[in-house]
């Protein structure tokens, strides 16, 4: 269960460092392929390393975006990952990068969750962005959810499913990358803050009580971004 822990003096640090890694990883990406593949977590924490990002002198046109994570709501919603994405992306966007959305207006959760599937599974991500709330929940992975082995079984071909969270913040419906999706990307990066987050992911390694723990199930080691 590898896990590299890099610690920042404070958290403008942490974002700058959060913003070069993927700059880092997606500049070589599009080097070696010609096109960068980026997942990107929503919540509130990592908003200020999307800003950092979306300055970067990188070549938009040849960068993709795509959701880790999406609450199923319209993306005039507040509570829209993919319209903080949109937000705080925006440089990036005007200079041709595209992002795919997971949402859909007018389809049920699971209709768009198929549609997102389609669209996501044949791509591979080249750096994964991931986020874990204080119940140990990554992406939409949440602890007792009724359709988490869903997300979480390791031969399931979806790259996006749907879930049904009921503690969720901003919708308890949720469209999600599935555990494959994220395990096979090139670089997964888990960037926290707060010392109570640094309890909770210590306690899930140890006990594997927590969803975010299955993140640590892969070949190579998850980078983890902290600061207080
Ligand atoms: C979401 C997320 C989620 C997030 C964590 C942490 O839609 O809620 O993508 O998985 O990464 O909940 O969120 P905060 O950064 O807001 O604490």
């Amino acid at each position: 269960m590898p896990a590299h822990w890099r610690t920042y003096p404070d958290r403008d640090a942490l974002m700058a460092a959060a913003a070069e890694e993927i700059e880092r990883r997606a500049r070589a990406a599009i080097a070696s392929q010609g096109m960068a593949t980026i997942a990107l977590s929503g919540g509130s924490t990592p908003r200020p390393a999307y800003e950092a990002l979306a300055r970067a002198d990188l070549p938009w046109a040849n960068v993709r975006f795509l959701l880790v994570d999406e609450r199923f709501v319209p993306v005039s919603s507040e509570a829209s990952n993919e319209r903080m994405l949109r937000d705080a992306l925006a440089p990036a966007l005007a200079a041709g990068a595209t992002l795919l959305p997971m949402y859909a207006d007018g389809a049920s959760l699971d209709d768009a969750a198929a549609r997102a599937d389609a669209a996501y599974a044949p791509l591979n991500i080249d750096v994964a962005l991931m986020g874990m709330g204080g119940d140990g929940h990554t992406a939409s992975w949440f602890p007792g959810a009724p359709r988490l082995a869903e997300a979480l079984d390791p031969n399931t071909a979806r790259a996006v499913v749907s879930q049904i969270a009921p503690d969720a913040q901003g919708s308890a419906e949720r469209l999600t990358l599935t555990l494959p999706a994220i395990a096979r990307a090139g670089a997964v990066l888990l960037l926290i803050t707060s010392e109570d987050k640094r309890a909770v992911l210590e306690r899930a390694l140890a006990t594997h009580d927590a969803p975010v723990a299955a993140l640590f199930g892969r070949d190579a080691p998850v980078e983890v971004l902290w600061a207080a």
